[in-house]
């Protein structure tokens, strides 16, 4: 509905709106257009011709000079807290080992569950702090964070602590994800069936109790954990009400994306080895699928996701970071969308929509955020740009002129 003016608290004037609607074209933008805000919600929005009569000395106007608006970038899959880093495994890869190897002798993700475990909740905050204001410099107003570096309780609620904290301190929509089945830890080296049930029958409740999740996780992977282990999280999320997403298809094809649909998972993320039954699979369930171009691009994969078939057959796509210190350690956003297109083909149009709408979607807040719509947050990033492709194909100058947060300046 939209709102009278007379209660109207700003304008955007003199700009250019790319309102990101799910399913449009060409960024469903509308060129010199007008953009009303009221209590933190977009009340009007249109061509600036039809701007409705309003009292300017009761309104704050905002003057775009003819520069463009977007939604607030959504950053919908990440694992910025974490303690330590791996670039000594990045160097081992350099000299030939694979992620696979690496996992398989006791590096990647359990040595990083290490540092994180040693890590003091303040030192993981501080570093994540860091890691989340690069991304929110970009641009970003919300983002997904995950646990999965804890792997026992205290540690994955360390982590989702962190992520809380994260919220109240920077002007980021924060949504955790719990990660429990990420990797087998040490302690349950020979002993993946008893982990699954650390995690179905202590760690699920205990997280679901204190509300420390939105969304529950799992690696489904050989490295990681085998399609009969991660339908036992499904069961558990669900027996919950919490919602679930997969890790699937990076190295091999367990077919965890179909398990996934059938649990009504928000996404499926990764995808390079899916299937066209995978694709059909996120099709009817009208899952999100997030592809990670900073993973494939850090591991030199070489296998594309089937990226055609899921335009063909309509799967949204939506684009994230990853960040995290063993596939992605790249905090960019801006880099994803230039890397969304020159790795995975995706068109400027499409790699937008991936860190707005469908980002919103995979992470189930696209009735607030995502698109600029009346009815929607007032979640907004001004660009110094004079056509919305420049945000894809120019890195390393960041454009960001001003960033709103629910109708607030936070940049
Ligand atoms: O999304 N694939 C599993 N998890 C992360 C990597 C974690 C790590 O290597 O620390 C990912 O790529
Ligand atoms: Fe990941």
């Amino acid at each position: 509905m939209t709102l009278p003016s007379a209660n109207w608290q700003q304008i955007f004037v003199n700009v250019n709106i790319a309102t990101m609607t799910q399913g449009g074209t060409s960024y469903a933008a509308i060129e010199d257009g007008a953009m009303a805000v009221s209590e933190g919600k977009i009340v009007w929005l249109g061509n600036k011709e039809n701007l409705p009569e309003h009292d300017a000395s009761q309104l704050t106007i905002i003057d775009g000079q003819g520069k463009w608006l977007t939604p607030g970038l959504i950053d919908c899959h990440t694992h910025i807290v974490y303690g330590g880093h791996r670039a000594n495994e990045f160097e081992m890869r350099l000299q030939g080992a694979s992620y696979e190897d690496i996992a398989n002798n006791g590096g990647g993700i359990v040595s990083t569950v290490k540092a994180t475990r040693s890590a003091s909740e303040d030192e993981l905050y501080v570093s994540a702090y860091q890691r989340l204001s690069a991304l929110h410099n970009e641009g970003v107003t919300s983002i997904e964070i995950k646990s999965g570096y804890g792997l026992d309780l205290d540690s994955e609620i360390k982590m989702l602590k962190v992520a809380n904290r994260l919220s109240e301190n920077l002007p980021v929509t924060v949504r955790k994800t719990f990660l429990g089945a990420h990797a087998l830890p040490l302690e349950y080296k020979d002993d993946a069936e008893g982990y699954i049930q650390l995690v179905t029958e202590q760690m699920i409740p205990e997280i679901a109790r204190k509300n420390l999740a939105d969304a529950v996780d799992v690696f489904c992977e050989g490295i990681g954990f085998s399609y009969a282990q991660t339908e036992r999280v499904f069961q558990a999320a669900k027996a919950h009400n919490i919602r679930v997403k997969v890790h699937a298809e990076q190295l091999s094809d367990l077919g965890g994306t179909e398990l996934a649909a059938k649990y009504n998972a928000l996404s499926s993320d990764h995808l390079e080895f899916l299937s066209t039954a995978g694709v059909k699979a996120m099709q009817e369930s009208g899952m999100v699928a997030v592809l990670l171009p900073g993973a494939f691009y850090f591991l030199r994969e070489t296998k594309l996701p089937p990226i055609d078939l899921l335009r063909e057959n309509n799967v949204r796509i939506a684009i994230a970071s990853d960040a995290n210190p063993g596939s992605s350690p790249i905090n960019s956003i801006q880099l994803m969308l230039n890397m969304a297109c020159t790795l995975f083909r995706l068109t400027p149009t499409e790699a937008l929509a991936g860190v707005t709408c469908n980002a919103a979607r995979a992470l189930g807040i696209d009735d607030k955020v995502g698109e600029l719509n009346v009815g929607m947050d007032a979640d907004i990033a001004i660009w110094d740009i004079e056509q919305p492709a420049q945000l894809c194909y120019q890195f390393g100058v960041n454009p960001l002129l001003a960033l709103y947060k629910q109708g607030q300046k936070v940049i």
